[in-house]
């Protein structure tokens, strides 16, 4: 395994990544960058010991195999906006893959990226208020050298490597994300539509039977489109529309 070389990636950068490290291990990237709080940061670990994914699910972060990474932002956007970062990230990190590797990258709302139906890549979006300053900690995990998965994971998983029948050089990858981060960053104040359309093109779900849980509730129905927050806009069995801003997305096929 060739580790990531930070000073490298960070030279690519110009924009909102103002730094980048890389550690050997730690906890969960997630939470060694809020307890840095550097704004602009970076920081990759080869190895996670406790990676988490969203609903307090275990993210498996193994040495070499991935991306684990995480970046600390305050974003000069109402707060009330700042789920247009999650957005952002989706179709920024689908574009990193698909600059980085040959594959066609899907966006499973709200964050899940898929190739072939299966998942490749999450994000963890988190905020953090300290005082006054308020702050978004993106983390991003990209299955990259994976060569399988043990169960359940193996049932809904894949690797690019898994994918491309090719071992995949982490570090272009890394460099083609964290760009994507950088170009797509101005959409989220200026021109959100463009990011909108861009995770619409990319879009499993639309056409789709879906079904979300809401509590001990499940809301079904047919995935239509985004809004123009990026919330999902879904025509239920009654006829009526219902957005969803969130939570767990399957296909109702139980997928
Ligand atoms: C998900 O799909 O549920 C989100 C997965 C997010 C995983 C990444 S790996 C880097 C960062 N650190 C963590 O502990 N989680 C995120």
């Amino acid at each position: 395994m060739t580790p990531l070389d930070g000073d490298r990636l960070r030279a690519q950068c110009s924009g909102i990544i103002r730094e980048v490290r890389v550690v050997e291990e730690t906890t969960s990237t997630n939470d060694a960058v809020a307890q840095l709080g550097i704004e602009g940061l970076a920081l990759f670990a080869e190895r996670q010991t406790a990676g988490r994914g969203r609903l307090g699910r275990r993210w498996e972060s193994a040495a070499g195999e991935g991306l684990w990474f995480s970046l600390l932002l305050r974003p000069e956007l109402e707060l009330r906006d700042w789920t247009r970062l999650t957005t952002w990230a989706a179709v920024a990190v689908a574009e990193g893959i698909e600059a980085a590797v040959p594959c066609r990258a899907e966006i499973k709302w709200p964050n899940d990226i898929q190739i072939g139906g299966r998942k490749v890549a999450g994000i963890l979006i988190e905020t953090h208020a300290r005082g006054e300053e308020t702050s978004a900690v993106l983390g991003i995990g990209v299955n990259a050298n994976q060569a399988g998965f043990s169960p359940p994971l193996d049932a809904t998983a894949t690797s690019l490597r898994l994918v491309t029948g090719s071992e995949i050089d982490r570090q272009t990858l890394a460099a083609a994300i964290l760009r994507r981060l950088e170009a797509r960053w101005a959409d989220v104040a200026r021109d959100f539509p463009a990011l909108l359309a861009a995770a619409s093109g990319r879009s499993c779900l639309f056409g789709k039977n879906v079904r979300a849980r809401c509590g001990d509730d499940f809301s079904e129905g047919i995935a239509e489109g985004l809004d123009a927050g990026g919330g999902l806009r879904v025509r239920l069995a009654d006829g009526g529309t219902a957005t969803w801003r969130g939570g767990e997305v399957t296909l109702a096929t139980g997928v």
